[in-house]
């Protein structure tokens, strides 16, 4: 890379479904006043449908098409401090993990099983999930991801024991001292 570019200093949060991404993206956003931009939001606002009609009428691996081309769209020279919220499968595409780490500091929300399984007991809006065994899908899921999150994140934090503002303040931290050894 040309040394006079300056790397981008982007805050990008990855985890599985449930780990409160988005909660904590809002409270960073709020805190740090960068834009914020929530991916799957993103997604359903560009298809004019939700997540669940994307999957149902076009398929999984036409949303993970759209996922590519946002997370792409988002590494951009112009706009390089932002809060990114991902979608918990983001990670799945090698091409989407090695540039979430050049776009800036990435940090996983971890949490345990039986904690994402609480937190998404309830809500009907994860297709991956609408099963008749939903915990063994995040299982699953989660065993075949784990490795992924590791490999992209510079930072994981497990979110059981936290609260969201505690979370941000630890993720500010954090970054300041990255961002200041990455320059
Ligand atoms: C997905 C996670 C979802 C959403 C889609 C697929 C996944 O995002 O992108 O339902 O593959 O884990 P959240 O992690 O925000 O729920």
């Amino acid at each position: 890379m040309d040394s006079s570019i300056t790397p981008p200093e982007n805050i990008i949060l990855i985890g599985f479904m449930g780990c409160g991404k988005t909660t904590v993206a809002r409270e960073l956003h709020q805190r740090l006043g960068y834009p914020l931009v929530d991916m799957d939001h993103t997604i359903e606002v560009q298809a004019g449908k939700s997540i669940t009609q994307i999957f149902a009428e076009d398929g999984e691996p036409v949303f993970r098409e759209m996922e590519a081309t946002l997370l792409m769209s988002l590494m951009d020279p112009d706009a390089p401090h932002r809060i990114i919220s991902t979608g918990g499968g983001v990670v799945v595409r090698a091409d989407n993990r090695a540039l979430l780490r050049n776009m800036g500091y990435v940090v996983w929300l971890d949490a345990p099983t039986s904690v994402i399984i609480e937190h998404t007991r309830k809500t009907r809006s994860r297709p991956l999930l609408l099963t008749d065994k939903p915990e063994e899908r995040i299982a699953q899921l989660m065993a075949e991801r784990r490795s992924l999150y590791q490999e992209t994140a510079h930072l994981r934090i497990d979110t059981s024991e936290l609260d969201s503002s505690e979370l941000a303040t630890g993720i500010l931290e954090s970054a300041r001292y990255f961002f200041a050894q990455h320059p």
